[in-house]
């Protein structure tokens, strides 16, 4: 009988890509997906670090896994368990030494070596593994062929991040910035639209400085990428994420005008309004360069809209450079966007700053910057109504016949539809809409 898998995935799509190409290299083995934990030979938890909360949130799962584990000890079974991720980079031998029922514990850039330690595991019958170096050799190299799972894929393109935002674990888990070579880039996308896709998202912690090198050994950057997928047949929609405002160049400004099949919404984080608070978070962007940015791209495409990360309650923040946040929030008019308490990273130079902000202020602003991007998006998804998107169906609905699917803003969109559309381009036109998803009829 086949060994079965199962695999919790926390935090951002770089995880969510990560995760598909474990999965990948376990069924390569063998390994089949369970539909539940309790079924699972092998359990995976794919980490985050990003906030504290993330990380928190592991070792409850954790303890959870470890009452199923006894449990199926007791009926004859042996279970695995694997901690994978950025916590694992973030706090290296922590993961063992809190809970030594976890057999391995991986850092992002090792998961290659995953059917290495499965094999040790099995024949030598040790446990408590850990491996968080920054190795040398790309894992890219390494893992079997990525395949689709459907119409929408990712594409890892670089890893890593040289900006030090003074607020953020990411350059400490994820290492320095690193961009894979173009050739691999575009073989990996050929197998995905071979696979069955027909969206690609290309992912990278900050895909604007990207610069793999080509074929000849020149380094290239965001915008020959964009082009050069531009040109592969079968690929109806082009996304890329996540942006860092002042690494976009005019190339790539020029991407939004020319290439058609690049999807008119862009997720550009600009954290804060505030010029000295940005200045703290130490973002190579001002307020009017962030907006001049914007002003640049909606001139290249006029319908491109836009979305963002905000963290409210950063150190030294006061209620006026909270109001530009506000302020800035209106002149852009996101249609959609994230937004965070600040959470103090240990090591990070934001932790130790003076005058952190309360919890009960930073929770009084998020909930009014909250309040303030709903209303944008909602009124968004109403002005929708009526119109006909193309619309890219990903998964079944909770109703029989019903389907959801993805406009080119990335708004969910439910329909009737037929199982055949699954993984499938089809106009819709939105008849409905709440803040959160949109009800349409295909045409
Ligand atoms: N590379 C991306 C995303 C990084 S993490 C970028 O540069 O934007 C995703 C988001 O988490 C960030 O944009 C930020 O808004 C938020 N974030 C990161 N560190 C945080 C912290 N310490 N507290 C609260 N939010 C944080
Ligand atoms: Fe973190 Fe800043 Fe790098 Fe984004 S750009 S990953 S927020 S350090
Ligand atoms: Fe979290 Fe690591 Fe992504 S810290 S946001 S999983 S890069």
């Amino acid at each position: 009988m086949n060994k079965k898998y199962f695999i919790k995935t926390y935090g951002c799509q770089m995880n969510v890509y990560d995760s598909h190409r474990i999965a990948m290299s376990l069924e390569n083995l063998g390994y089949v997906k369970a539909n539940h934990q309790q079924d699972a030979d092998l359990v995976l938890f794919n980490t985050c670090h990003i906030r504290e909360k993330a990380a928190e949130k592991l070792f409850s799962d954790l303890g959870r896994a470890l009452i199923v584990k006894n449990e199926r000890t007791e009926n004859g079974l042996n279970t695995v368990i694997g901690v994978l991720g950025c916590v694992v980079q973030a706090e290296d031998d922590q993961i063992l030494k809190r809970a030594p029922y976890v057999d391995f514990a991986l850092g992002p850039l090792t998961y290659h070596r995953l059917p290495a330690i499965l094999k040790q595991l099995e024949t030598k019958h040790i446990s408590g593994i850990l491996d968080t170096q920054f190795p040398v050799e790309s894992k890219f190299d390494f893992l079997p062929e990525n395949k689709a799972e459907g119409g929408c894929s990712f594409l890892a393109i670089q890893e890593g991040c040289d900006n030090f935002c003074t607020y953020c674990v990411v350059p400490y888990t994820r290492g320095v910035e690193y961009s894979r070579p173009v050739e691999d880039v575009l073989k990996e996308a050929k197998k995905l639209i071979e696979t069955g896709t027909l969206e690609i998202n290309l992912l990278g912690q900050n895909v604007n400085s990207y610069h793999g090198k080509d074929q000849n050994g020149k380094e290239q950057n965001l915008a020959y990428l964009l082009n050069k997928m531009a040109e592969l047949d079968g690929l109806k929609r082009l996304r890329y994420t996540t942006s860092y405002p002042a690494d976009v160049d005019d190339d790539l400004i020029q991407c939004h005008k020319n290439i058609d099949i690049l999807m008119p919404y862009l997720h550009l984080p600009v954290q804060s309004g505030s010029n000295k608070i940005l200045k703290l978070m130490n973002r190579r962007h001002t307020a009017e360069t962030y907006l001049e940015v914007v002003s640049k791209l909606k001139e290249a495409n006029p319908k491109l809209e836009m979305s963002s990360d905000f963290i409210v309650g950063f150190p030294e923040e006061t209620d006026e450079d909270f109001e530009q946040t506000l302020k800035l929030v209106d002149k852009v008019s996101y249609i959609q966007a994230f937004s965070f308490k600040y959470s103090k990273r240990p090591g990070t130079p934001a932790a130790v700053m003076e005058n952190q902000v309360p919890e009960k202020i930073k929770k009084e602003r998020l909930n009014i910057l909250q309040n303030k991007l709903f209303a944008l998006q909602n009124a968004f998804n109403q002005k929708c109504v009526g119109q006909t998107f193309e619309v890219l169906f990903e998964q079944k609905g909770r109703h029989k016949g019903q389907f959801i699917g993805r406009t080119p803003y990335m708004q969910n969109v439910h329909a009737s539809a037929d199982e055949k559309m699954m993984g499938k381009i089809q106009k819709v036109k939105i008849l409905s809409a709440t803040a959160n998803s949109l009800e349409g009829k295909v045409v």
